[in-house]
């Protein structure tokens, strides 16, 4: 794990989605007390639906606290298919937090950027939804957002949002967001990339479960600074690192 980082362990997924979600509220009251827009970038995969559950559950402690009118929700990533598909990160992200919170009328509908991947152009939607990003944040040139917080989960082979070993992404140093095509996943994923995850002010890393023990044993390892994984590539230039480890995940550490 990258030595910067600050890692807590909790007892099970649970116990991680609590303590991700006091992180996003403690974060987002802070964003309002300033006065400010709280810009969030979502992960994907299953570690987060306990988060965003809890996140819009009406009768607990976060839903009525969040400032959402200042909470802008993007996406570190998403699979290249519509958003209805069963493997829609923003379908996962739909169902546990976006519908009960656009329901309820907490969240405006335009707090809501969607990373398009109905386009059947995966490079296309990248590139609108860099051009949304840099539009939203009033970028201009080569200037990086600066994101409140950008939520990430780890695979079992240590990629991050959908940068995995071994892709040219890894080294994107001009685009924040690219279109990557994840051969043993015989699929294309469009994804943030580490300029815009490393100029974030705050970035929390979920990792759950024994499936994912051995390789956080090996970003820990000696001598491990070789073998790189993309997840040590999350270095936030000026900005806080967190990684929140279930048991499980940290059952070899
Ligand atoms: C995705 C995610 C990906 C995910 C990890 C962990 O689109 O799948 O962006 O990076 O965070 O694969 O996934 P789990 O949370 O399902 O273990």
């Amino acid at each position: 794990m990258p030595s910067r980082g600050i890692v807590r362990v909790l007892a099970g997924p649970a116990q991680l989605g609590r303590a991700a979600a006091d992180h996003f509220l403690a974060r987002a009251i802070t964003a309002e007390e300033r006065g400010e827009r709280f810009s969030v970038a979502l992960a994907g995969g299953s570690t987060p639906r306990a988060l965003y559950t809890l996140l819009a559950d009406e009768t607990g402690p976060y839903r009525a606290r969040v400032p959402w009118s200042r909470v802008h929700l993007f996406q570190s990533d998403e699979r290249h298919v519509p958003p209805d598909h069963a493997d829609s990160n923003y379908r996962m992200a739909s169902e546990a937090m976006l519908a009960p919170l656009l329901s309820s009328h907490l969240l405006p509908e335009e707090n809501i950027h969607r990373i398009e991947a109905e386009n059947p152009d995966a490079a296309a939607a990248a590139t609108a939804y860099e051009r949304g990003i840099r539009e939203w944040f009033g970028l201009t040139g080569r200037r990086l957002p600066r994101f409140d917080l950008v939520l990430l989960g780890m695979g079992d082979d240590g990629h991050t949002a959908s940068l995995f070993p071994d892709s040219k992404a890894l080294f994107e140093d001009r685009h924040l967001v690219v279109a990557t095509r994840i051969e043993k996943l015989h699929s294309m994923r469009i994804t943030v990339t580490f300029p815009l995850i490393n100029h974030a002010a705050s970035v929390v890393i979920m990792v759950s479960g024994r499936g994912k023990a051995t390789t956080l044993r090996a970003l820990v390892e000696p001598g491990s600074e070789n073998q790189r994984f993309p997840v040590e590539l999350v270095e936030p230039i000026d900005g806080e690192l967190l990684w929140l480890l279930d048991r499980e995940a940290a059952s070899l550490l």
